[in-house]
């Protein structure tokens, strides 16, 4: 059966955030397959696209978002291969489209004896999502992980990308111009015996997060980036908190009290109350400390580019017209 456009695309529809705020997509499709993915990149070559994976680091405003948001929720096949060019510290290769819901391919991972990615238990994503943002913590980054990536541009074009060709850096992937459909993760098998103790090991990354972090309510994890102070990566949560923002609130946004680098939200939150104590925390710590805090969470507004064509701006390669809503 011929799956139409008509069929794939919806108006004025809802986007899935952690932070379960702010407003609609003007236009969203759910391809099931790069071939589909392609097609409507093509057909909206002339419109903003912006990708929504898991929604866990997104923060939509409250007017919505124009152009086309593309989910990739439907592409979330993933399969183990043995590695060809096998290493002592790979030897399975396994495969996972984009839209692979990442705490889920973590778990079947460790459950099939597979080390690599256990250390990133615990992280909301979709894989896509996790590679964009070389998604990581305490116990390591997907980078580290990472063997091939498979994406197309912004116009369907493939491209495959080895690891060593990525500039992934500290929650950046630098890869602003694809559109990641999936990726080839670098495994090892651990020896007959050894899984209970893998098994353990994400048990214990997922503890960690779990005694430090407001994991039951809703936020979108870390808002800010953690900065470099004295040449040093340092917790912008620890930052927050020594600067007594624990408990600030704008409507029904607050920070943790747990975790001050959470914004947590109560029934009725809008993207704005979040988007102006993120303001407000930011300006406490500029005043106090001198630190400027990034984003981490991605902000999407009405009328302003994603990263596709901030990138494709960059690079020089828009066509006419691309990116005007
Ligand atoms: N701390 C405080 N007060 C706070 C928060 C933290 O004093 O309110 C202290 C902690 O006690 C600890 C230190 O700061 O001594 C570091 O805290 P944590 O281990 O929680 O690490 P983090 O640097 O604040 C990073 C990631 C988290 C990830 C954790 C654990 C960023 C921005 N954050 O936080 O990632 O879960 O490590 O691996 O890189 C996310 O990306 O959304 C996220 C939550």
């Amino acid at each position: 059966m011929t799956i139409t456009f008509h069929e794939l695309i919806r108006h004025n529809a809802e986007l899935p955030t952690w932070f379960g705020v702010g407003g609609r997509a003007d236009t969203l499709a759910a391809p099931a397959d790069t071939e589909q993915l392609r097609d409507l990149l093509l057909a909206f070559a002339d419109r903003s696209v912006r990708i929504i994976g898991d929604g866990a680091n997104l923060l939509v405003d409250d007017d919505g978002v124009d152009g086309l948001v593309l989910s990739l929720a439907r592409m979330k096949h993933y399969e183990a291969r043995s590695a060809l060019d096998a290493s002592p510290d790979c030897d399975v290769i396994l495969h996972a489209q984009a839209g692979v819901n990442l705490p889920r391919l973590i778990l079947e991972s460790v459950r099939a004896g597979l080390a690599g990615l256990e250390g990133l238990g615990g992280i909301p994503a979709s894989v896509g999502g996790a590679i964009i943002m070389n998604a990581g913590g305490a116990y390591g980054q997907i980078a580290d992980a990472v063997h091939t990536i498979h994406a197309l541009t912004r116009f369907g074009d493939p491209l495959t990308i080895p690891c060593e060709q990525v500039n992934f850096d500290y929650r950046h992937s630098g890869l602003d111009h694809a559109i990641i459909t999936a990726v080839d993760f670098r495994l090892r098998r651990v020896p007959a015996g050894a899984e209970p103790a893998l098994r353990e090991r994400l048990k214990e990354v997922m503890a960690y997060k779990k005694s430090s972090q407001p994991l039951a309510e809703r936020s979108a994890g870390c808002v800010f980036k953690n900065p470099v102070v004295g040449g040093e990566r340092t917790s912008a949560g620890r930052i927050i908190d020594e600067c007594g923002c624990k408990g600030m609130s704008v409507g029904a946004a607050s920070v943790s009290d747990r975790h001050a680098n959470f914004i947590v939200t109560k029934p009725g939150c809008t993207a704005g109350n979040i988007i102006e104590l993120m303001e407000r925390v930011r300006e406490r710590v500029r005043t106090a400390r001198g630190i400027t805090l990034q984003n981490e969470v991605v902000i999407w507004r009405r009328n302003t580019p994603g990263r596709l064509h901030r990138a494709e701006m960059r690079a020089g390669t828009a066509r006419p017209g691309a990116g005007k809503p």
